[in-house]
């Protein structure tokens, strides 16, 4: 089985960008930490982009290939109604969609407290950084 990972906008960088909030480990970090904990037979596809449109291009290859996915959908979470109904394609499929942060974004500024992908999600994990996507990945790897 494979697990897509997705990742919006800016987290491409991950290590240089506000590395108090954000820790000072990379993306191909995340990777390297996502494959060496997947089990046995979990292939990680972890993708990032500054753009919208590849992301919504991802979300209905998943739906296509039934892929469970681990979505970050950074700053698209606040705002886009685009990538949601993408994320929604994916959960009323069947498929799980797990939305992470690594962050707490209900922490942080107003326009944070909003996600447009949560009531799409089959589940929410925030706030834990890596762990986050560790977390998420213990709970698909589970069924
Ligand atoms: C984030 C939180 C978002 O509010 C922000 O726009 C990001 C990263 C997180 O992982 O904490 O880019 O999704």
């Amino acid at each position: 089985t494979t697990v897509l990972v997705l990742n919006g906008p800016n987290l491409n960088r991950l290590g240089t960008r506000e590395p108090e909030k954000y820790g000072s480990e990379t993306l191909s970090d995340l990777r390297e930490q996502l494959e060496a904990q997947a089990p046995e037979g979990i292939t990680i596809d972890l993708r990032q982009s500054n753009s919208e449109a590849e992301l919504v291009g991802w979300l209905h290859d998943a739906v296509d290939a039934r892929t469970p996915v681990i979505l970050n959908p950074a700053a698209f979470t606040h705002y886009s109604i685009a990538l949601r109904d993408a994320a929604a394609q994916v959960s009323s499929a069947g498929i799980e969609l797990i939305e992470v942060h690594l962050t707490n974004p209900h922490t942080r500024e107003d326009f944070r407290q909003v996600s447009y992908i949560s009531g799409v999600a089959t589940g929410i994990i925030a706030g834990f950084g890596f762990g986050s996507y560790r977390l998420a990945l213990e709970q698909i790897a589970g069924r």
